[in-house]
C-alpha cells in the first residue's frame, strides 16, 4: 500500500510494534529442548494480548500463528513437535494484522553455539538488509534494492534464494510490488514516498535453489545447505526509510 495520511501511518506503526513484541518474546524462548509449537504458542499469546491476529493464518490458512523454519528450511516452516537442538539456526517470521493493517518481519536466531558458517550466514543476511537501506528511498527503482542485497551476499560467498523476496504490504500480506533480492530488470518501478514494502534477504550457503516439502508449505534448500533470513517492513521516504518493525 501507499500511506495516504497520518492515521494510516499510526495504524501501521501499531501493527509493526506488535510484530516486534512477538519476535522478541519468541526469541527470548529459543533454547534447546523447546518445540517449535511451544515457540509458536508464545507468539500467538502476544498477538492475542495485543488484539492482533496472525496474518498468514487469516489470509492463507497457514497452520500456525508464525512461521518457524530450521536450518535448511528457508521459509514457511510449520510449528510442530520438533524440538530445537544446540547448533540449530532458527528463522522466526511473523506477520500480524491489527485493525486492518499488516506488518511483517523475520529474524534468524542461533540455538546456543552454531558453526562458523552459520554465524557468517546470519550476519550476512542482516548486512545485506542494511546495504539495501541505502537505496530504499524515494526516486530509486525497486531493482536497486535487489542489486544491493545480492552484491553483499555474493561478496560473502553466499547465494540469494531468487524465488523468494520482499513485497508490498499493508492491507494484506503480499501486495505489489514484488521486491526481488537480485538485480531484476523487471523491477523497474520508481519508489515514491509513502510506499510500504518489506525488504528481506533470504539466503543460502549453497546454490540458492529451494524445493517445497511434502507438507505443502515448507520451502527448503534443494542441496540441504543452511538458510538465513532477515526482514523488516518499512515506509519509503525521501530520506532513510521508516522501519515499522524495528521497535
Ligand atoms: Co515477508
Amino acid at each position: 500500500m501507499s500511506i495516504q495520511d497520518e492515521q494510516e501511518l499510526l495504524s501501521l506503526k501499531a501493527a509493526g510494534r506488535i510484530v516486534r513484541q512477538v519476535l522478541d518474546a519468541m526469541k527470548a524462548e529459543v533454547r534447546s529442548g523447546i518445540s517449535t509449537r511451544q515457540l509458536d504458542e508464545v507468539g500467538a499469546r502476544v498477538m492475542k494480548e495485543n488484539g492482533a491476529r496472525s496474518a498468514p493464518s487469516m489470509v492463507y490458512k497457514f497452520p500456525g500463528a508464525t512461521c518457524i523454519s530450521l536450518n535448511d528450511e528457508a521459509v514457511h516452516g510449520i510449528p510442530g513437535d520438533r524440538q530445537l537442538e544446540e547448533g540449530d539456526l532458527v528463522k522466526l517470521d511473523v506477520t500480524v494484522e491489527k485493525d486492518g493493517y499488516m506488518a511483517d518481519a523475520a529474524v534468524t536466531v542461533p540455538v546456543g553455539r552454531v558453526g562458523g558458517q552459520a554465524e557468517q550466514l546470519m550476519i550476512c543476511a542482516e548486512q545485506a538488509f542494511q546495504k539495501a537501506m541505502l537505496v530504499a528511498r524515494a526516486g530509486f527503482r525497486i531493482f536497486e534494492i535487489g542489486r544491493a542485497v545480492e552484491r553483499e551476499v555474493r561478496r560473502s560467498g553466499f547465494a540469494v534464494i531468487r524465488e523468494l523476496g520482499g513485497h508490498g504490504i499493508g492491507r494484506t500480506i503480499h501486495e505489489l510490488p514484488h521486491v526481488p533480492n537480485y538485480d531484476d530488470p523487471q523491477a523497474r518501478q520508481i519508489m515514491k514516498e509513502g510506499l510500504v514494502i518489506t525488504v528481506e534477504p533470504i539466503i543460502s550457503s549453497g546454490s540458492g535453489r529451494v524445493v517445497t516439502d511434502k507438507d505443502g508449505w515448507t520451502l527448503r534448500t534443494g542441496d540441504h545447505s543452511l538458510s538465513a533470513h532477515f526482514e523488516h517492513t518499512l515506509v519509503i521516504t525521501s530520506g532513510p526509510p521508516i522501519l515499522l518493525t524495528a521497535g
